[in-house]
């Protein structure tokens, strides 16, 4: 009988749920124009999140290093072959889903910089050569990526529900437990203490981003044009 196992660390489920919660709210704050600031603080958040949890896959536990991701070609074939037989279980995370983690991973943070450098041209904080325009667009090409790899991820996460439900991969990001045969991880004192900086540095980046100053009004275009045509018809 296969035993559970205990592969998700305490930290690693926390950064999912506090980065579901704050890509959500991030990518749906991105379309109102009342609440920026509160999606500049969310932005920020999820570049800095991720960019901690690219630290911790050089030094974290065996199943969050990027050397445990089997990316390669060969396994990706290997991994479709074996899917419908259930035939390999895989203790970290599956090829295809290693592949949709790193991409998470690189866009993210792509997404939360661009976001940044548009915020910063168009407030004139820094200038640089790339335009406004260009940097527009480039936040909502990458946040739209972000989304369609979110739909990826879900997908996979309910396939294998539906074709292998004893596994437990679902409850994993819940509980921390796999039915797999593993050794159990555990957090070394570096791990623990790297931990703590991760999970409270971007609630920093959070604040800071929530307090940066929109000085450029032509961006709100809607909303001065309303108001200009409000102001208009009153001096008439
Ligand atoms: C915006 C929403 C979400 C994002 C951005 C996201 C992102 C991620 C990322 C980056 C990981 C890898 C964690 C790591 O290696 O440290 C992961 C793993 C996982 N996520 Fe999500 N996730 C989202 C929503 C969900 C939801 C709603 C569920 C299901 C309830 C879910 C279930 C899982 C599971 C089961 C794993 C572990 C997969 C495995 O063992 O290979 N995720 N997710
Ligand atoms: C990964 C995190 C982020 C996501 C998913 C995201 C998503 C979005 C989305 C969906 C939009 C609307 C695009 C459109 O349809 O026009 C948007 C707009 C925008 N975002 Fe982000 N964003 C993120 C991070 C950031 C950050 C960190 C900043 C700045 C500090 C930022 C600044 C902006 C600005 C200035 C706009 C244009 C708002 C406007 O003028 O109406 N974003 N973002």
């Amino acid at each position: 009988m296969i035993m559970k196992n205990y592969i998700w660390t305490l930290p690693t489920r926390l950064f999912h749920w506090l980065l579901a919660i704050s890509f959500t709210a991030a990518y749906i704050l991105g379309e109102l124009d009342e609440f920026k600031n509160l999606h500049f603080a969310f932005g920020a958040f999820v570049g800095t999140i991720i960019f901690f949890r690219v630290l911790f896959g050089f030094f974290g536990p065996k199943h969050s290093r990027f050397s445990d991701f089997p990316i390669g070609f060969k396994n990706q074939v290997e991994f479709v072959k074996a899917f419908f037989a259930n035939s390999k279980v895989y203790v970290g995370h599956n090829p295809l889903a290693s592949l949709v983690m790193i991409s998470i991973f690189i866009i993210g943070i792509a997404c939360s910089l661009s976001g940044f450098l548009f915020y910063a041209t168009e407030n004139n904080v820094l200038s640089l050569n790339l335009g406004e325009d260009f940097l527009g667009e480039m936040h909502e090409i990458l946040a739209t990526l972000f989304l369609i790899l979110v739909i990826f991820h879900l997908a996979g996460i309910f396939l294998d529900l539906i074709f292998h439900p004893k596994n437990g991969i679902f409850q994993s990001i819940f509980t921390g437990y796999k039915n797999v045969e593993a050794q159990k991880v555990e957090l070394n004192s570096f791990q623990k203490f790297f931990s703590v900086l991760w999970l409270v540095v971007p609630f920093m980046f959070f604040y800071l981003a929530f307090g940066l100053q929109i000085t450029n009004h032509d961006s709100e275009n809607s909303k001065s044009d309303k108001t200009e045509q409000h102001e208009g018809g009153d001096d008439d």
